[in-house]
């Protein structure tokens, strides 16, 4: 294929933009076509991205116009329309996290699309920018030893500060576990490897919300997910993770993440976004210091860096891509994992005497 590799966004709200604008600025992609439920949403989308063809999702999954389907819907959808995407024999199909609600729901989708050869990844792709690799290829190089242990941090006041409808962020299948461990838990798994085993613990210690911005200001609703979750994870290499996510408080100073080696520490910024600086500390060392930045393999740099990768392996141009679907799946269920070993402590752990 010498041409494009033709894409189709089937949801066109808040995220499809960010999508747009990092594959606009690429020559081996070419936004074809756009759906969305709500059809003025996609025309207006259409008229702001110039895309050529607003379809209705019959005419979009045409493997005749479209070699990969990005679903950038809210996440009840994502995996009937990444099944319809499959069926239609669409040879790429990319999904924003997560993946899917359930594990099994993640699994299934892994195996239809495996069935069927068609390449399925997901987001996040922050993990292919900057400073993940410049953390994988200071840990593939053994700088930092032996890795013993990482931590993870989402701690936020919650959404409702800043966001004037955020009731979707507390509904039952989000959280912060839901909605941002992808980030935290795709870097964790790309740097650590498969997680193994976990023990949970999770409290809703403010389960009344009060939306803080917009119209709406003043308002409460009821949180559907714990607020705040604490997992202690451990990866088939041995080892151990503290990840907290939380809506329920004010602030911290300590990093968003953080791998120790048997020689080094390094931390490394928000795995929600595509830049930032990643700092060493070497074992005797008193201070910090910046690690050199490892180029990434794909630009432009952006939310979209994920379906650029795919149409590389679509395209020839890469032989392997790290934003597999498995991976996303592998999330779903660390997650799901995570929820059942809290809820499991609540009778199971042991009380201090
Ligand atoms: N907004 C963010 O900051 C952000 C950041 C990262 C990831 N995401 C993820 O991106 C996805 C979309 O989030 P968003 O913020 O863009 O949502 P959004 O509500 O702004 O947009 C979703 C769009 O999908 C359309 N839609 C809903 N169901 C559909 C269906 N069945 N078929 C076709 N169209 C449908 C809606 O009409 C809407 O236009 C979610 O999975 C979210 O987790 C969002």
């Amino acid at each position: 294929m010498s041409r494009p590799a033709r894409i189709a966004f089937i949801g066109c709200g808040m995220i499809a933009g960010e999508y747009a604008r990092t594959l606009a600025a690429s020559s081996e992609v070419t936004l074809a076509a756009c759906a969305d439920a709500n059809r003025d949403a996609a025309v207006a989308f259409a008229r702001q991205h110039h895309v050529p063809r607003v379809a209705d999702m019959a005419d979009l999954l045409d493997p005749a116009a479209t070699d990969i389907a990005a679903v950038l819907t809210p996440p009840a959808s994502h995996a009937p329309i990444a099944h319809a995407a499959i069926r239609a024999g669409i040879p790429g199909v990319y999904v924003e996290k997560p993946l899917a609600t359930s594990p099994s729901q993640a699994r299934d989708l892994t195996q239809a699309a495996a069935k069927a050869g068609v390449l399925l990844g997901a987001a996040p792709d922050t993990i292919l920018a900057t400073p993940t690799q410049t953390a994988r290829a200071a840990i593939e190089a053994g700088v930092l030893g032996r890795i013993v242990a990482a931590s993870a941090n989402y701690l936020t006041p919650g959404p409702e500060r800043w966001h004037p409808r955020p009731e979707p962020f507390h509904a039952a299948e989000a959280g912060p576990l839901a909605d941002m461990g992808p980030y935290y838990l795709t870097s964790l798994t790309y740097l650590l490897g498969l997680i193994e085993c976990v023990v949970g613990a999770s409290t809703d210690s403010q389960l009344y919300r009060t939306i803080r911005a917009g119209p709406r200001a003043g308002q409460v609703f009821t949180a559907g997910a714990p607020t705040h979750v604490t997992a202690l994870l451990r990866t088939a290499n041995a080892a151990t993770i503290t990840f907290t996510a939380s809506f329920d408080l004010a602030g911290t100073l300590s990093p968003h993440l953080e791998i120790h080696g048997s020689k080094a520490t390094i931390t490394l910024p928000d795995p929600n976004f595509h830049a930032g600086e990643v700092q060493i500390r070497m074992a005797g060392d008193r201070h910090w210091q910046p690690l050199p930045p490892t180029t990434p393999a794909i630009t432009p740099v952006g939310r979209g860096m994920g379906i650029l990768a795919l149409a590389d392996v679509l395209q020839g141009r890469q032989s392997a891509f790290a934003c597999t679907g498995q991976s996303a799946a592998h999330v779903t269920s660390v997650i799901d994992t995570i929820y059942r070993a809290a809820a499991a402590a609540s009778t199971t752990a042991l009380h201090v005497s």
